[in-house]
């Protein structure tokens, strides 16, 4: 099993979510998270004055699927998610070591 967590832009939520009902997948978890990549931010201007803006809204994304589903879910998100400007976001995939179902108690592959 594993965990894909993307980082995306607020607005591709909607995308990202009805192509993964397309590709399908068994839950998701949905934070609202401030964060910047490379360029440390963007420059703002207002009245004239430049302000630098260090933390930029996103939205983290993270679902648990079968190693077998990686592929297909990573393809569904960057398909969605990209704009092709700075800031389009990451996706990050670490293993799992174990899922359990609390309702039933079941382990592993079955929980998903
Ligand atoms: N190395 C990192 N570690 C943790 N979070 C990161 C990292 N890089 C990016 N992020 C997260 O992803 C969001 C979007 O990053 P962003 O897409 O700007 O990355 P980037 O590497 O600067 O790529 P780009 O050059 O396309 O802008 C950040 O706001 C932050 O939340
Ligand atoms: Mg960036």
């Amino acid at each position: 099993m594993k965990k894909i967590e993307a980082i995306i832009r607020p607005d591709k939520y909607e995308p990202v979510r009805a192509a993964l009902e397309v590709v399908g997948y068994s839950g998701l978890m949905l934070t609202e998270i401030q964060g910047h990549g490379k360029q440390k931010g963007i420059v703002q201007q207002w009245r004239g004055d430049e302000y630098k803006v260090t933390l930029i809204n996103k939205l983290k994304l993270e679902i648990v699927c079968k190693d077998s589903d990686v592929a297909k879910i990573k393809k569904a998100i960057i398909e969605n998610a990209r704009t092709g400007e700075v800031g389009d976001g990451k996706i990050f995939v670490y293993d799992i070591l174990e899922a359990t179902k609390i309702r039933t108690g079941e382990i592993g592959d079955d929980v998903l």
